[in-house]
This record gives structure tokens, sequence and C-alpha cells, in this order.
């Protein structure tokens, strides 16, 4: 059967940089299904060969040396445009036509994929449904959403509510991009097809986990955005969750979207809920010197450049195991990683005393852009007695060639109907209302201090002294990628 994959908000950043770039190396790969039209939707007015020859521009400038003139042109040949205003009933009936006509009438599979402004996320699903466009009489009709998926727990509901008036469940698909990164599926790999971590990922073996989430970036262009938003709704509800989830389920029956969400969720469900003191001693907030002064963010700004949360997931695995989430701008280095940092041994033979933390065995799972895995044990220093030190084992990830986007992944998934990488209603509405009571609290009058920080650290003193106290420290090492 034919596919068909619409995209809303063709003339935007997302579209030149990341969708048609991802849809492009699909095609390089053989990788798109038999017969797959992209047909871009926006207001500005182009024809089909002003919207390739812009697309091809920008193409060559994102794939960088993947690019190929001869691939590009048959590429460009299933790739269409069709002006039209979110707005407009009208233009979703000319829509409508176009799409029959570039399937020649016949059953195609479409995927809407919603890339516009998001406040325009609803009105883009009710046209949709309003037009008839939504029914799957002739062929699977999926509709993917962008991030933010709302801006707290009432308008991810209300969007989850409008959204499934029109379309099933099981036909949405919320993009959380982190999920389509191949070293965060890895976790999967490497917790449910080896045997020997399984057995020590738990609370017998396991003393606390960190994940960060470093940025070198400042907001930049992005000031106004981010400002009315902050690092809990731009990378905690979703991205740092669900790496949050996906180290600490517990294995799927199955790696179908259902079995594979429901574990998901179940971690959410398990999450502590903070009350009272806890929003205070729960974490650190901070905002990096200079933020203030970035073009569109408001000059007496007390939103949080930087957040360092302590969570605990109240099940039998995890009981009483910190979960330690940060994340910040203007940090020392661009670098996602997870640290498992385990017990120390019950009975120490080597070494003056109680060993310090540092010598705790721990697994380092590095995400992006160094992508691997590191395992720190101890051995024995040659030739004197019996010190010890810290040695290291290397797992590199991209030993094989180029990693792929996480858009080729998800683009790919969505086309083939699987949105194993994709958020469920439930898990998008339960991040929400694990953040939701933090910012509110740390939005009034009880909020807890904000502290400077300056560019290229590792966020607020207060942070590492935070931690210090608890008897732990933050891994902090920014990762050398060779
Ligand atoms: C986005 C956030 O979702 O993720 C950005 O809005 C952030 O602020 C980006 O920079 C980080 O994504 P990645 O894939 O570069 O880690």
């Amino acid at each position: 059967m034919a596919h068909t994959i619409v995209i809303f908000g063709a003339s935007g950043d997302l579209t030149s940089r990341k969708l048609i770039p991802a849809l492009y190396r699909l095609h390089l790969r053989d990788r798109l299904p038999p017969n797959t039209k992209v047909v871009g939707v926006a207001r500005s007015q182009f024809s089909d060969d002003g919207w390739r020859e812009q697309l091809a521009a920008t193409t060559a400038k994102f794939v960088g040396g993947e690019f190929d003139t001869d691939a590009w042109q048959k590429f460009a040949q299933s790739v269409h445009y069709c002006p039209g205003d979110i707005q407009s009933a009208e233009d979703f009936q000319t829509l409508g036509m176009r799409l029959s006509e570039l399937e020649n009438g016949r059953s195609a599979e479409r995927v809407y994929y919603v890339a516009t402004m998001p406040q325009l996320y609803e009105r883009a699903a009710a046209q949709l449904g309003q037009a008839g466009l939504a029914d799957d009489s002739q062929g699977a009709r999926r509709i993917v959403i962008e991030k933010p998926f709302g801006t707290d727990l009432a308008t991810a509901r209300q969007l989850n509510q409008s959204i499934c008036q029109v379309f099933r469940e099981d036909q949405v698909y919320r993009i959380d991009h982190y999920l389509g990164k191949e070293t965060v599926q890895n976790i999967m790999v490497l917790r449910f097809g080896n045997s020997i971590f399984e057995p020590l990922w738990n609370r017998s073996y396991i003393e606390h986990v960190q994940i960060t989430v470093a940025e070198e970036v400042v907001v930049g262009r992005r000031g106004a955005y981010y400002d009315g938003s902050g690092v809990l709704r731009d990378m905690f509800q979703n991205h740092l969750l669900q790496l949050m989830m996906v180290t600490a389920m517990e294995g799927p029956v199955k790696f179908n979207a259902d079995s594979v969400r429901d574990e998901k969720v179940k971690v959410l469900r398990a999450v502590r809920p903070l009350v009272g003191a806890d929003f205070e001693s729960c974490g650190i907030r901070g905002q990096y010197d200079g933020y203030k002064q970035e073009e569109g963010v408001d000059p007496h700004s007390q939103t949080e450049t930087f957040a360092a949360l302590k969570l605990h997931i109240d099940n039998w695995r995890w009981k009483d195991v910190p979960f330690y989430l940060r994340s910040g701008k203007a940090l020392s280095c661009r670098t996602t990683q997870i640290v498992i940092d385990f017990r120390e041994p019950p009975h120490l033979l080597f070494g003056e005393g109680r060993s310090s933390t540092p010598q705790a065995n721990r697994l380092v799972i590095q995400i992006q852009p160094a992508e691997g895995i590191q395992i720190h044990f101890q051995s024995k220093v040659p030739d004197q007695e019996m010190s010890m030190r810290q040695s290291q084992l290397d797992f590199r990830f991209d030993a094989g060639g180029a990693m792929p986007d996480a858009y080729q992944r998800l683009l790919q998934d969505a086309l083939q109907g699987d949105a194993s990488l994709f958020a469920r209603s439930d898990e998008v509405e339960l991040a929400w209302e694990i953040i939701d009571p933090i910012i509110a609290a740390w939005r009034g009058d009880q909020a807890p201090a904000m502290h400077g920080y300056p560019l290229g650290g590792w966020g607020p003193t207060e942070s590492t002294e935070w931690m210090h106290q608890q008897n732990r420290a933050w891994f902090d090492v920014c990762p050398v990628i060779h």
C-alpha cells in the first residue's frame, strides 16, 4: 500500500532541520515504504518545485557529506507542497483532494505530522476530523504531535481530549525525540538482552542513580519561549522522565507499544509524591549569570535554567534508592549520561578503613554526544602490595559507523505503525502530575532560593554541596570523544 506523510508547519525550522533530512536519509537507505509521498503544508505560497529547491539547499546543509544530487532528485520527485492555513476548513478540503489525487484515488496509509506552533495542535486535529481526513476506512491514519505536549497537566489533558475526539489513542504518536536516540533504546537492550546486569539492577546493589542532561548552550534566540517554560517544562517533564522510566522500568512481556508503555507508566505511578517541605529539600534551582539580559527574557525573571531533583520510586525494586535528575543550560559541556552508582562492598579488605564514594562500582551510560558504556571498578595497582585504583571497561557504541538521527527512527516507526517509542496519553499526563506541583511550589511564596551560577561549570555550587550533604557526589565528567 502507498504511504503519504503530510507535514503541517512545512516552512518551519523543524521541517528543514530534522524532518526532511531524516526522510531523505531513510530514502538513501531504502527504508521508506514503497511509494511514499511527502506533502508539506504551510501558509507560505510555494509550488512543488519551489519548495523542493528550498529543501535541497537546507538538506544539503544538514546532512553534509550524505547529500548526493542524484539521490536527492529521485527523492524530491515524491515531495509536494500544498499551501494551506490550519484555520481554514476550506484549505483542508483542498488538501484532501490533493492527497487523493497524489494517491491516485487508491487506498494509502497516511501520517499527519503536526510540527506547527503548539497553539495550533488542537485545531489541526479538529480540522482533519471535520474534513473527513481522519477516517481510516481506506488505509491507516496516524497523527504525530510534536513536543511540547501541553504546558501543564490541564492543557495536556485538554489536548489529549481534543485529539481523541478525532483519533483513537492507537492512532496518536506523541514525540519525545529522546526515545528515538539509539543509545536510549540500547538501555533496554543492555538491561533486557543480557543476563548479567539485571540481577544487580535493584535496591540491593544500587545505591543511587544520576541522570544528567547538561547543555553548553545558552538560551540564545529562544529566550521568549524559554522564559515562559524553564528547565522543568523544557527538559524534565519529557526527556529526563523518559530516561528515568527506561532506566527503572520492569522488563516488558513483549517489545510492543502497549507492553513497553505499560511498564514505563508503572514507574511514573510509583514516584513518591512530594509534599510540604519536600519541595524545598528535593532539589536545587539555578539561573545562569547573564540570563536576565538575554533577548526576550524578563529582566526580573525567576525562571530556572538549571534544576536538580531527587525523586523516589516506591516499588519493590527501587524503594529508597534516590534518582537524581539534573539538567541545565550554560554548563561545562554537552553531555547526557546515566550513572548507576552501586553500593560499596559490604566488607572492605583493602585500603585504609572505609572506602570513599568514588571507590564504589559505577556504570556510566553515555547517551550523547559520546555514545557508549563504561564500567568503573577497582583493580590492584601492580607491584604495590594491595593498593587499589579505579579502572574502567569501555564500550564505544558507534564503532560500526554513523549513528542515525533520532527523527529517522521515529519517522520510520510512525510510517510503519509502531508506537513503542512514542508517549501514550497516560504517560504524558502522569509526567505532568509529577512536574506540575514542583513548578507551582517553585513559583510560589515558599520557593526555594534561586542560585546563580557562572557559565561553563556544573551549575550552582549549592548543587554540589547538596549532594555532599547526602554523602554523595555528582559525576561531573565531560566524556572524551575519540
Ligand atoms: C529540546 C529542548 O526538547 O531538547 C531544548 O526544547 C534542548 O531546549 C533540546 O536544547 C535538547 O535536545 P538534544 O537532542 O540536543 O539533547
